[in-house]
């Protein structure tokens, strides 16, 4: 696998960072994931000002600009040999004696990039749906900026998979949905779709986007607003979204059947445009 590494592509045994890194000792850093297919970046200007928003957001000066990361990404994507790959961007505010506060002067960001295969959920996890928990949301109140710095999300998704399940759903303040550890979180109730509005309480996914423009175009209902805990509780039906699950219906929650307990229509709909969506416009931008 080959990786970038503050200038230069290198294979990833070779790459080493620093041990007063702040990304190591503070967690002083932020990150992206972006999917590519048919080895092209989806949505890259989407991935960059969301990075640009997560880096004013630490008061990071960004490194790059969106013609040297574009540079930089596809030059990865051409070292990597699959066709639909999911690349990872990370920067840290670099390389300093420990102190809390910023270096100052300023030193040179650390900048990662590695590419992996992308593989998308497989068909039998489609078609049974996945399990997942129903958690407090105890992180911090700026869950809007992609931060490396992904204690209580780790915490938080392994609760899950203790449990046999693939998702905690975020419940902030015991009364209304955020997101999940890593993913964005939609219900569907009487046929509608329900999104909760992007805010400081969580990341504002580029798939929740994607998903809401389908339904968008193809005529499906959705709001965007604040969604009550109960109404989690009572949906017909769950989904989740992140840029390496698409979409994917949740068919359990706290160990009980979401709806009839299988993927529902409205899953159906969306992932069959998804897929449309993905071959005849991602494929071909
Ligand atoms: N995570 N919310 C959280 C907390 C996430 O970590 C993610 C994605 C999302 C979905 O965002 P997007 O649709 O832009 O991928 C929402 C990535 C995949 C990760 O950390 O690996």
């Amino acid at each position: 696998m080959t990786v970038y590494l503050n200038g230069q592509f290198m294979p990833i045994e070779e790459a080493s960072i620093p041990v007063l890194d702040r990304g190591f000792i503070f967690g002083d850093g932020v990150y992206e994931v972006i999917p590519v297919y048919s080895h092209v970046a989806f949505r890259l200007a989407e991935h960059l000002k969301r990075l640009q928003f997560s880096l004013d957001g630490i008061r990071l000066t960004n490194p790059h600009s969106d013609r040297e990361w574009t540079k930089l990404i596809t030059d990865l994507i051409k070292r990597n040999t699959a066709e639909d790959q999911y690349l990872y961007l990370h920067i840290t505010r670099g390389v300093a004696k420990r102190d809390h506060a910023f270096p100052n002067p300023a030193v040179q960001p650390t900048v990662f990039m590695m590419s992996n295969p992308l593989l998308t959920p497989p068909a039998a996890l489609l078609a049974s749906g996945v399990g997942a928990i129903s958690a407090p949301d105890n992180r911090w109140l700026r869950c809007d900026i992609k931060a490396i710095s992904l204690l209580p999300n780790v915490l938080l998704r392994q609760m899950s998979i203790d449990a046999g399940c693939v998702e905690t759903i975020l419940i902030r303040d015991h009364s209304f949905l955020t997101e999940g550890a890593a993913s964005n979180i939609f219900i569907v109730k009487n046929g509608v779709l329900l999104a909760p509005p992007k805010d400081n309480l969580m990341l504002p996914g580029v798939t929740y986007d994607v998903l809401l423009e389908i339904a968008a175009a193809n005529s499906i209902p959705f709001e965007v607003r604040k969604i009550a805990k109960e109404e989690i509780f009572n949906a017909d039906e769950l989904l989740l979204t992140s840029s390496t699950k698409e979409v994917l219906a949740v068919t359990t929650l706290d160990n009980k059947p979401v709806g009839n307990g299988k993927p529902g229509v409205m899953f159906a709909k969306l992932h069959k445009h998804y897929q449309d969506f993905k071959r005849d416009v991602m494929r071909k931008t």
